[in-house]
């Protein structure tokens, strides 16, 4: 997949996780076979405000490029200078958010609620491709359903004011992640657009991911809650889609080491308080179908240093030794 000067190979994502892809998490599935990593979504307005949380969201560590920034906002001028300032701060791409269904986000008339206001959603993308000189990208749902624009129409619109590529999570803005992504979305959107199209939206093996291109021509896919626990998606999804042997999945062994790491990074990263308040939910999907997965992860959510939380895992390792036949691990 190409998307502006940039190569994506294999040609899967990341897909935008507010409050879980933050640096550590996007190493890993960078390290696991994601050609690209998607920021969760990063408010315009916040930025605007020097907010340091927020700022500090732009922060990129070396190994984990190229990444894709995520911002939102209402404003063309807001979100431009958004763009804008993720690119300073070394984003290769940027992403614009159209398909968040928060409360919170929709009621600045963001996210999703651009799908109900075309013009004001084409006006943010052309500000915003004016203002950064990486792709400008955008994420769209299938539409606000009663009003504004379908998925087609806002990729139309989307191409015509300058973005690079879009990608299509192919529910109502009001189905937040209730039953089927319909994939047919992203066929005809393929077929409405010349730019690159990401397809995304219940890819939870390389066989699905075969089977979404198949279905839509969708120029590449991006994963993301198949990816919580199990980052080794990457691995399997590149491997399905260049027609290679699916790697095996992860023995316990390397589960424990990986969430090991994960562990060390993320207190590196954010300190020792923040990191393991962070760590919790990772835990809690990396042990999940382990022996002894649910009292490992209660402890968990009552740990407060990092050993603490490396201990749990040498424990999980433990249990699973003493108990070999889990099922779904080797
Ligand atoms: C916890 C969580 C946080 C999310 N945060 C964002 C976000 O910040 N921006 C965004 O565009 N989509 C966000 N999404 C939607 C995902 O990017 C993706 O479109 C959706 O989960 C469907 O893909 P999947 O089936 O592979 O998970 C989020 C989804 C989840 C579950």
């Amino acid at each position: 997949m190409r998307i502006g000067s940039l190569t994506f190979n294999p040609p899967v994502g990341l897909a935008p996780l507010a409050g879980i892809n933050d640096r550590s998490f996007r190493l890993i599935c960078r390290e696991l076979g994601a050609s690209i990593v998607w920021t969760g979504l990063i408010s315009g307005n916040a930025l605007q405000h020097g907010n340091e949380k927020t700022e500090d969201l732009l922060r990129f560590l070396p190994a984990e490029h190229p990444v894709c920034a995520q911002v939102f906002g209402a404003e063309p001028g807001v979100v431009a200078a958004a763009a804008a300032e993720a690119e300073g701060h070394g984003a290769d791409l940027v992403d614009i958010n159209m398909g968040c269904s928060v409360p919170k986000v929709l009621k600045g008339r963001a996210g999703s609620a651009l799908m109900a206001d075309p013009e004001r959603g084409e006006a943010i993308v052309r500000a915003s491709v004016e203002a950064a000189a990486v792709p400008v990208l955008v994420k769209l749902r299938t539409g606000w359903r009663d009003r504004g624009a379908g998925a087609v129409e806002m990729a139309r619109r989307c191409e015509g004011a300058g973005a690079a590529a879009v990608s299509v999570h192919p529910r109502w803005a009001g189905e937040r992640f209730r039953g089927v992504a319909d994939w047919s979305v992203i066929a005809r959107v393929k077929e409405a657009v010349g730019i690159p199209v990401i397809g995304n939206g219940d890819i939870r093996s390389g066989a699905d991911a075969v089977r979404m291109r198949a279905e839509t021509g969708c120029d590449g896919v991006m994963v993301g809650r198949a990816a919580l626990g199990n980052p080794w998606i990457f691995r399997e999804v590149g491997a399905a889609l260049a027609g290679e042997p699916i790697p095996p999945g992860p023995t316990v062994g390397e589960r424990i080491a990986l969430a090991q790491r994960h562990v060390s990074l993320a207190a590196a990263d954010r300190g020792a308080r923040v990191g393991v308040r962070e760590m919790r939910k990772h835990l809690a999907w990396y042990l999940k179908g382990m022996p002894m997965a649910r009292a490992l992860r209660e402890k968990a959510n009552q740990a407060t240093t990092e050993q603490e939380l490396l201990d749990i895992l040498e424990e999980a390792a433990a249990a699973a030794t003493a108990e070999p036949t889990i099922e779904g691990t080797r």
